[in-house]
């Protein structure tokens, strides 16, 4: 049975001080939550915030700190980045590996991404690899395509075992932030695509066990019916992760639906 996540990306918003309040404010709210019922919650602040967050979760209520990108090498020579074992330093345990902004805005390849989640498994952490179509490749009918070409080369060389405990997010690029949700039954259909794909470069083991988000303007209205679906095993969230009512209500959502997937 695939234990369900909640995760929150953060992306470029608040202060130190603004994620601690963020945080404080969410465990306080799920403190009371049945720690059997409970998804897997995710929160990824920004870089400056991810320590100060890191301590306050230390004595925390299993809430798990992500980090929205990293590089993949160790050290040395790479302005600007930030390595795995450094995350890994400040207790972080899950990394965001090709989130389509990066790949928009900053020209991140699937090769790229691979190197990075080879990186993060090789350090023990998961990755969060993010896969998913344009509209304009919506449009012209090439969603299949596109997806399976990302995580096969996303994937690429993984062992078996590190597919297995990796995770990935079906994230529409059209539906990021745009209010738009991708209808839940055309969402699990494509994770089901995705977990076929999985199977096929790696193992039916593997794929049953992988867990396969869903994120794109997931909202507390939404999250009943997306955790409903046979393959959905969770939600990667952007803008309603940023405020602690709704981002505990997505929570709720996912323990009222109780599936054997
Ligand atoms: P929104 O939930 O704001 O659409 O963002 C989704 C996302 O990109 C999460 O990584």
């Amino acid at each position: 049975m695939r234990k369900p996540i909640i995760a929150g990306n953060w992306k470029l918003n608040k202060t130190v001080e603004e994620s601690i309040a963020l945080v404080e404010d969410i465990k306080v709210k799920i403190m009371d939550f049945d720690k059997d019922q409970i998804p897997t919650v995710i929160v990824s602040p920004v870089f400056t915030s991810l320590k100060s967050v890191a301590d306050i979760l230390e004595h925390g209520q299993g809430i798990y700190l992500g980090a929205q990108d990293c590089y993949w090498e160790d050290s040395g020579a790479f302005t600007g980045e930030v390595s795995v074992p450094m995350l890994k330093d400040i207790c972080v345990t899950y990394i965001i590996a090709g989130h389509s902004e990066r790949r928009q805005y900053f020209g991140e390849t699937d090769e790229a991404v691979n190197l990075k989640a080879k990186a993060i498994l090789a350090h023990g952490l998961i990755p969060i690899i993010c896969c998913g179509e344009t509209l304009g490749q919506r449009e012209a009918g090439q969603t299949d395509e596109v997806v399976k070409n990302q995580v096969t080369v996303d994937l690429k060389d993984l062992a078996e075992e590190q597919i297995a405990k990796s995770v990935i997010a079906y994230e529409p690029v059209w539906a990021i932030g745009t209010g738009k949700t991708c209808e839940s039954r055309e969402a699990n259909r494509v994770i089901k695509l995705i977990r076929d794909t999985v199977a096929e470069i790696s193992s039916r083991d593997a794929a049953d066990k992988i867990r396969i988000l869903y994120g794109g303007s997931v909202k507390p209205s939404t999250i009943e019916e997306q955790m409903s679906q046979s393959d959905i095993d969770g939600a990667l969230v952007g803008g309603a992760s940023l405020k602690a009512e709704d981002f505990v209500q997505l929570i709720k959502g996912t323990m009222l639906i109780r599936t054997s997937k």
